[in-house]
């Protein structure tokens, strides 16, 4: 009669965990609210049943009903283990964003940029300035929906080059971007000093890792070997064509003079979109992140759609400093925009006087690209 009260306690804790972990499967609760559930039923089991039984039995059922108690914990144990397992396995399938305290304690954001100067201020009395105006007003007239339409077509092909990730690396280097407020460095420096910044805040995400480093790689654009695009067309911040253009976009009152300005089929709130609809059926503004954007997807990288989406919009600060143009944004955006948020300040607030030392870092990029791109990319 006891063994058999002890068999059914021990299979009411079984079927009771059981049924805890189907709930949690079918509702779809993540890891961080199951594992709320063994203390609640712990508590449940407290007040139920056995528990009060648990007081009129001799010392011996007692010490028989603790040790139901270990079983129950050894299993408690054994889920909890599990959980932890699972979770690793999502933060490679599915990157899980850190706690922002953690990460604001690791990066100090520097108080100015290389001329001295509050970051990405477009009014600051420097030599720098004029030309960053002229760039916009160039950007702000010429880039139109139709030509995002062709240049997309022209680089969509791939058909320039073929080359490696390090190579491109090294082409790049060559450039100083005018539309940048904030470096006078070679490339290869911004994109170390980024890719560092999050390795060590993020030191298991070692695709935010190579996402820092080859973020700004479209600028090859900039190259004679692919037609040697003016800067207006390759860098600079990007904004949606084909529907109105938004105040908060730097320099705003030069879009007056782009022909979409004054076209009813572009100048409407959702213009040719609809609420909701996705970023990825939103014609950009033609510049080194769609195309980077192109290149890594067509070479087939494995890179996490997180990072596909930082380097596709890491220059749209409408959307990721404003807050402008959410109303496009459909639910796996918004997911990705977290990423985004957390990729920005690496990518603006690194730009200052570290320097790395490459041939020392230079072996482990080499090993992230491997893992995450063929050998040889088509450009
Ligand atoms: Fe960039
Ligand atoms: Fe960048």
């Amino acid at each position: 009669m006891q063994l058999a009260s002890a068999d059914y306690n021990r299979n009411r804790c079984l079927l009771h965990l059981n049924a805890i972990y189907c709930l949690q499967r079918v509702l779809g609760l993540s890891l961080d609210q199951f594992q709320l559930f063994p203390s609640f039923s712990f508590l449940f089991l407290l007040v139920s049943s056995p528990y009060n039984a648990l007081l009129s039995l001799n010392p011996k059922r007692k010490v028989l009903f603790l040790l139901l108690f270990l079983n129950y914990w050894s299993i408690f144990v054994v889920l909890s283990i599990f959980c932890v397992l699972e979770k690793m396995t999502i933060a490679i399938e599915q990157p899980q964003i850190a706690s922002k305290e953690n990460v604001d304690e690791g990066f100090l954001v520097p108080d100015a940029n290389a001329f001295g100067n509050t970051f990405r201020d477009y009014n600051a009395e420097t030599e720098r300035r004029k030309t960053v105006g002229e760039f916009y007003k160039t950007n702000h007239i010429h880039q139109t929906y139709d030509f995002v339409t062709e240049m997309r077509e022209k680089y969509g092909k791939l058909d320039r080059t073929e080359m490696s990730i390090w190579e491109s690396i090294e082409l790049l280097n060559s450039f100083v971007d005018e539309s940048d407020p904030d470096l006078d460095e070679p490339q290869i420096e911004h994109l170390l000093q980024t890719a560092e910044a999050i390795r060590k805040d993020y030191p298991d995400e070692d695709w935010l890792h190579l996402t820092g480093l080859i973020h700004d790689l479209g600028k090859v654009l900039l190259h004679s070997s692919f037609g040697e695009l003016p800067q207006w067309a390759v860098v600079g911040d990007t904004f949606p064509v084909g529907c109105a253009y938004d105040e908060s976009n730097v320099h705003f009152k030069y879009f007056k003079e782009n022909t979409d300005y004054n076209n009813p089929k572009y100048n409407t709130k959702f213009g040719v979109y609809s609420e909701g609809c996705g970023l990825e059926n939103v014609l950009m503004s033609w510049g080194h992140d769609d195309y980077m954007y192109l290149v890594a997807k067509e070479n087939k990288t494995t890179l996490p759609s997180a990072a596909l989406f930082i380097i596709r919009y890491h220059s749209f600060y409408p959307l990721h400093k404003h807050g402008a143009y959410q109303y496009l944004l459909n639910e796996e955006d918004k997911e990705n925009l977290k990423w985004l948020h957390v990729f920005n300040k690496y990518d603006l607030y690194s730009k200052s006087k570290v320097r790395i030392d490459v041939e020392k870092v230079k072996p482990y990029y080499l090993s992230l690209i491997e893992k995450y791109f063929p050998a040889k990319l088509k450009w």
